[in-house]
């Protein structure tokens, strides 16, 4: 009798086995997928991604963008893709990036922001390459509404015309190599398309199964209630960071109607890490910091005072200043997942252990107020972009 029920519970007892193998063969990877995946599933991801179980932290916090059937659950801190082709500089060749993009994802990360004039194209294609092993498990994002013809931007134009977001979603969802847009931004408001006839248009290709949520870029307050009215609205993507609170404004609307939000440039595209310096110089090639106003050389000198202040608060809680950066940010609220960008294993590492390391409210208000007396020196854009980015 206790034979046969052995007998009768042995498989399952070798499932479980195996199952526990697995388990202890790929600890770094429990969690990192939000889709249910079990561990079997996720130690073949590692001998299909190519990535090795290397000491990094592993990003277990997840946070919700949007709510009910847009919702879309995501790691609490996601990867801007931009910089490892574009605007950034000198980058890393090709396989490197593959290999950082890979590891993002087998440490946890689940949300890889991109977008079609990033290149322009190359990055989705990048996006694509890197996280074909990954399909189902981490969600892309990216966005259209730049004017792009056979591959070249046409400088300074806008194109939201319902036929060019639909090219453009075949065309993304080709060099993403995916099924479906996680979530399509329009990428600036365009001032000669209705807000309705963009949601309208991203709304039939959702219901067609090519996109599954809808985002705006650095929108106010009419646009994002027309907008929402036609489709609901996952997430908002603007600027924000220590040096620019603008966005503050919107958080009681976006809280209203269920709106995520998603920090762009969270580090002030790098300066708020703190390796910068007043003889720090860009590429004029690849690196669009070369036109905007903070980063010329007298004000990046002057706001240096900024990251000095965070180097302080920093230095007496274990935190660098890209982690107090990115500190602040994650704790303004549970529905704000920051993407900030970069083409190093440390900077990740360093990125992704933020979200382990706290500080109280008290502290946070205390670097405000402190924060709060230092000048900052050059608007964040040129004026024919700063046009672009003005809230309506
Ligand atoms: N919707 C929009 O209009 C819009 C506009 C701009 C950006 N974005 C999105 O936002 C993402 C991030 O923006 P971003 O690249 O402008 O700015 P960011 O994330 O604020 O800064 C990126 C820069 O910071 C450096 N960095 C990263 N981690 C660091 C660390 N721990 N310590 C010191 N330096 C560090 C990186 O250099 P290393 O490579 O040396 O680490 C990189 O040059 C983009 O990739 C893009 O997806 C969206």
């Amino acid at each position: 009798m206790s034979n046969t029920k052995h007998q009768s519970h042995s498989p399952d007892r070798r499932a479980v086995l195996r199952a526990a193998a697995a388990l202890a063969a790929a600890p770094v990877l429990l969690g990192a997928f939000p889709d249910g995946a079990t561990a079997a599933e996720s130690t073949s991801s590692v001998a299909s991604g190519g990535g090795k179980s290397l000491d990094l932290p592993l990003l277990r916090q997840k946070r919700t963008l949007g709510k009910g059937a847009y919702s879309l659950e995501v790691s609490a801190l996601g990867f801007g893709v931009m910089g490892a082709t574009y605007n950034r500089g000198i980058t890393p060749d090709r396989k490197s990036l593959i290999a950082l993009l890979r590891q993002a994802a087998e440490h946890g990360i689940t949300l890889f922001d991109t977008a079609q004039i990033y290149g322009p194209l190359t990055n989705e294609e990048l996006v694509g390459e890197a996280l074909a092993p990954y399909k189902g498990r981490v969600a892309i994002s990216t966005k259209f509404g730049h004017s792009i013809v056979n591959g070249v931007y046409q400088t300074g134009k806008l194109n939201s015309r319902p036929e060019n977001i639909r090219r453009v979603a075949e065309a993304s969802l080709k060099r993403l190599r995916v099924e479906a847009i996680d979530l399509f931004y329009q990428h600036r408001f365009d001032p000669e398309v209705p807000i309705e006839d963009v949601a309208g248009t991203v709304g039939d290709l959702i219901r067609a199964g090519k996109v599954r949520r809808f985002g705006l870029c650095e929108v106010g307050p009419e646009t994002i209630r027309r907008a929402h009215a036609e489709q609901p609205v996952t997430a908002l993507q603007s600027e924000y960071h220590l040096m620019w609170r603008e966005p503050e404004k919107l958080f009681p609307l976006l809280a209203e109607l269920g709106i995520g939000f998603v920090p762009y440039s969270p580090l002030n595209r790098g300066f708020l890490g703190g390796d910068m310096t007043a003889y720090t110089r860009f590429d004029s090639g690849n690196d669009n910091r070369d036109t905007l106003p903070r980063f010329q050389p007298e004000a990046l000198g002057k706001n240096l005072l900024f990251v000095e202040a965070l180097h302080r608060f920093g230095r007496a809680r274990g935190m660098t200043a890209a982690q107090v950066a990115l500190g602040w940010l994650l704790q303004k609220g549970e529905n704000i997942v920051p993407i900030p960008g970069t083409t190093k294993l440390a900077h990740l590492e360093e990125n992704i252990r933020a979200v382990q390391l706290a500080a109280s409210p008290a502290d946070w208000r205390q670097l405000e107020t402190e924060l709060a007396a230092v000048p900052i020196v050059g608007d964040r854009y040129p004026a024919d972009q700063q046009k672009q980015v003005q809230q309506r």
